[in-house]
């Protein structure tokens, strides 16, 4: 696959084989892909914690999925996440490291594609549980969870609807659609 279509099929992901669990060493490759990333004076200020069983199952009633789909409380069981990796940041770190942050992430969503797994990138949390939950250090603050697991949603990103609206939405198959912004409006000078 080319790396556009690659990237095309790296959506987030909401729904997944909650019977074919991930594992320790998924997750140990997830975070080496993002530990050999990019970092802001090479600090490397993003640490992970690795979530599986029973703890997953605790942290998963902490995230909220989907606000646009309005009609949809998340995923079902046997539909759920089998595990997520908490990224977290030290509490005093400059602008810089959030940049670090997302790179990290987008790696994961990445990797996790190129094994046939679905990510869900979590900025809305109960921070104050997670963290307890997590045992996150005083100094850190759990700043993105990702939700993972085999990913069975089919996904698919489009063109923007005549409307304009930036809103995702479903199909009466379930097929979730992401509307992208075209090129022309991305790019707002060109300086041949
Ligand atoms: C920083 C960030 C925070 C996000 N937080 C959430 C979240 O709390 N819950 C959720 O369901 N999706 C969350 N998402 C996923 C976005 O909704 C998703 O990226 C967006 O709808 C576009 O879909 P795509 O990733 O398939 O392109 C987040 C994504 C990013 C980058």
């Amino acid at each position: 696959m080319d790396f556009l279509n690659f990237v095309k099929k790296a959506r987030t992901c909401r729904r997944f084989a909650e019977d074919k669990p991930l594992s320790r060493e998924d997750l140990d490759f997830l975070v080496e892909c993002a530990r050999h990333t990019p970092s802001a004076r090479n600090a490397q200020q993003v640490r992970f914690v690795e979530v599986l069983s029973e703890c997953a199952a605790k942290l998963f009633p902490l995230t909220h999925w989907a606000m646009a789909l309005k009609d949809w409380k998340g995923p079902f069981a046997g539909e759920r996440p089998t595990a997520f990796l908490g990224l977290a940041l030290p509490k005093s770190c400059g602008e810089l490291a959030f940049v670090d942050l997302g790179i990290c992430a987008q790696t994961v969503q990445l990797a996790a594609t190129s094994r046939g797994f679905g990510c869900c990138i979590i900025k809305s949390f109960d921070q104050q549980k997670a963290e307890e939950l997590l045992e996150i250090p005083d100094d850190l603050q759990l700043s993105l969870v990702l939700g993972l697991g085999v990913a069975v949603e089919k996904r698919v990103s489009v063109d923007l609807p005549a409307s304009g609206s930036l809103n995702y939405y479903r199909d009466a198959e379930g097929v979730h659609y992401v509307p992208k912004r075209s090129l022309e409006e991305l790019v707002i000078r060109r300086f041949d």
